[in-house]
C-alpha cells in the first residue's frame, strides 16, 4: 500500500543517500556504445514432461524439421486439434523460479567449481530469460508494465516476476480469438519439429503446454554475471553453427504481411521481443510462420538473430538493440545499489508502468518471498 512504500522508500533514502529511488526508462538515456555481452555459454539443460514434472535431461529436446522447400504455402493447418487435441498448462499456478532452483540444487558442485567472495554459486544473477527479455524490451513498451521480485541469498541476486494485475486480468478475460492464437502458434511447431534428428513432423498428435525443454546459460552483461534459464522450441541437426546454444532455432507466427508499411510495422513492434528472447541466450536462428486468414501458414522466413540490428538500422525511429542492452545493465546496476541485505526472506518489489520510472517497495516475511525453504536447505548443508 502507499503508505508503506513510502515508509520504505524514506527508510532506504536514509541509509544510503547516494541510493536513488527510481530508475529512468527513457531511450535517449541509453543510447550509447553497444555494451559488452560475453558469448553466452549452456552449462545445463532440463525438461518438462507433459505432467509438468521435471527431469535433468534433454527428453522434452525437439528437432527441427523444415517443409523441403523453404518458401510458399507450406500449407500447415494450424487450427487444427484445437477443439480436440489441446491440453493447456494451467496458468493460474504461479511456478516462480520452481523449475531453475530444482536445477541449480541438483548442479551446485558444478556451479561452486570457483567460489570466491562469499558468493556460493558464482553468478550475480539469477532468473529467467522470459523476465531480462521484459526488462531489455522496456524502454520501448508502450502497453504492459511488470513487477520483478528480487532477494539476495548466499551473494546472488535471484529476480522473480509476478503477475500485474493488469495482467492476470487480461488472462482470466482473454477472448476465444486470442485463445485460439495461442494455441496456433504452439501448432506450428509439431509442423515444423520431430522427436529425433532424422524424423519427420508428425502433426497428428496432441498439443499439451506442460511439455518444455529449458537451456541453462551463463554470460555476463557489462559487470553483472548471469546465470538464466529458458525455453527453447527445437534444435537444428543440421546447423552451420553446430553446437549449443547457437544451433536452437526459435520459432514463432505472425499474421501474413502485405505491404511495406506492414514490415514496417512489424520490425518495430514485433521483432524487438523476437530479437530480445533470442539474443539473450545466443539462439542464432528465428524461423516465422506467416498465417494467412484461415489459419494455414503461407510461408515460412528465417531471421539470423546478428543480422536483426542490419534490418531495422534503415528505420532512424525503431528501437535499438544497444538501448535495450544499456538499459538492462542500468537495470541490474539499480537492483544491486537497492538490495544489500542477504536474506532470502527479504523481497524488493521493482515495479514498473509504462510512462513511468522503475520504482521499488521492500517487503519482509510476505506473500512476495519466493526462494522456497527446501531450496534455501539445499544450499545451506
Ligand atoms: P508464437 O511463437 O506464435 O508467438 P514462444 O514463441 O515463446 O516459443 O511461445 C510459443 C507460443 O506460446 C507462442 O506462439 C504463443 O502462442 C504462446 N505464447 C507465448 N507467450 C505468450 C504470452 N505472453 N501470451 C499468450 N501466449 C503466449
Ligand atoms: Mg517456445
Ligand atoms: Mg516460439
Amino acid at each position: 500500500d502507499e503508505d508503506a512504500r513510502e515508509e520504505s522508500a524514506v527508510k532506504s533514502q536514509r541509509s544510503n543517500a547516494k541510493t536513488p529511488l527510481t530508475l529512468p526508462i527513457t531511450p535517449s538515456r541509453y543510447d550509447a556504445p553497444f555494451p559488452f555481452y560475453r558469448r553466452p555459454a549452456e552449462v545445463g539443460r532440463f525438461s518438462l514432461d507433459s505432467q509438468r514434472c521435471y527431469h535433468g535431461d534433454a527428453r522434452q529436446l525437439r528437432y527441427y524439421a523444415p517443409p523441403p522447400t523453404e518458401g510458399p504455402s507450406p500449407g500447415f493447418d494450424l487450427r487444427d486439434g484445437y477443439r480436440d487435441r489441446y491440453v493447456q498448462r494451467d496458468e493460474s499456478i504461479r511456478e516462480g523460479l520452481e523449475h531453475l532452483l530444482q536445477w541449480i540444487a541438483q548442479n551446485q558442485k558444478q556451479l561452486q567449481a570457483a567460489e570466491e567472495k562469499g558468493q556460493l554459486l558464482n553468478t550475480d544473477f539469477v532468473t529467467w530469460r522470459g523476465h531480462l527479455t521484459k526488462v531489455l524490451t522496456t524502454p520501448y513498451e508502450k502497453q504492459d508494465g511488470w513487477l520483478l521480485a528480487v532477494s539476495l541469498f548466499r551473494g546472488t541476486l535471484y529476480i522473480s516476476e509476478f503477475e500485474t494485475e493488469s495482467a492476470r486480468k487480461q488472462r482470466e478475460q482473454r477472448p476465444e480469438l486470442l485463445k485460439e492464437l495461442t494455441y496456433m502458434g504452439y501448432k506450428f511447431e509439431h509442423y515444423v519439429c520431430a522427436d529425433t534428428p532424422d524424423g519427420i513432423p508428425d502433426p497428428t498428435g496432441v498439443v499439451n503446454t506442460n511439455e518444455g525443454f529449458c537451456t541453462v546459460i551463463r554470460t555476463r552483461l557489462g559487470t553483472h554475471s548471469l546465470l538464466f534459464s529458458g525455453e527453447v522450441d527445437c534444435t537444428d541437426p543440421r546447423s552451420p553453427w553446430p553446437d549449443p546454444p547457437s544451433c536452437y532455432v526459435e520459432l514463432k507466427t505472425s499474421k501474413v504481411m502485405h505491404s511495406p508499411a506492414q514490415r514496417k510495422s512489424f520490425y518495430r513492434h514485433k521483432m524487438i521481443k523476437w530479437w530480445a528472447q533470442s539474443f539473450l541466450p545466443g539462439v542464432s536462428r528465428i524461423v516465422a510462420g506467416y498465417r494467412g486468414p484461415d489459419g494455414s501458414v503461407v510461408g515460412l522466413e528465417t531471421f539470423e538473430t546478428m543480422k536483426i540490428f542490419q534490418l531495422i538500422r534503415e528505420d532512424p525511429s525503431c528501437w535499438k538493440p544497444a538501448v535495450c542492452m544499456n538499459f538492462c545493465a542500468a537495470f541490474l546496476s539499480f537492483v544491486k545499489k537497492v538490495v544489500t541485505e542477504d536474506n532470502p526472506k527479504l523481497v524488493h518489489l521493482f515495479a514498473w508502468e509504462p510512462g513511468h520510472p522503475v520504482s521499488f517497495t521492500v517487503h519482509r516475511d510476505s506473500e512476495y518471498t519466493f526462494l522456497p525453504d527446501w531450496y534455501v536447505e539445499a544450499l545451506s548443508s
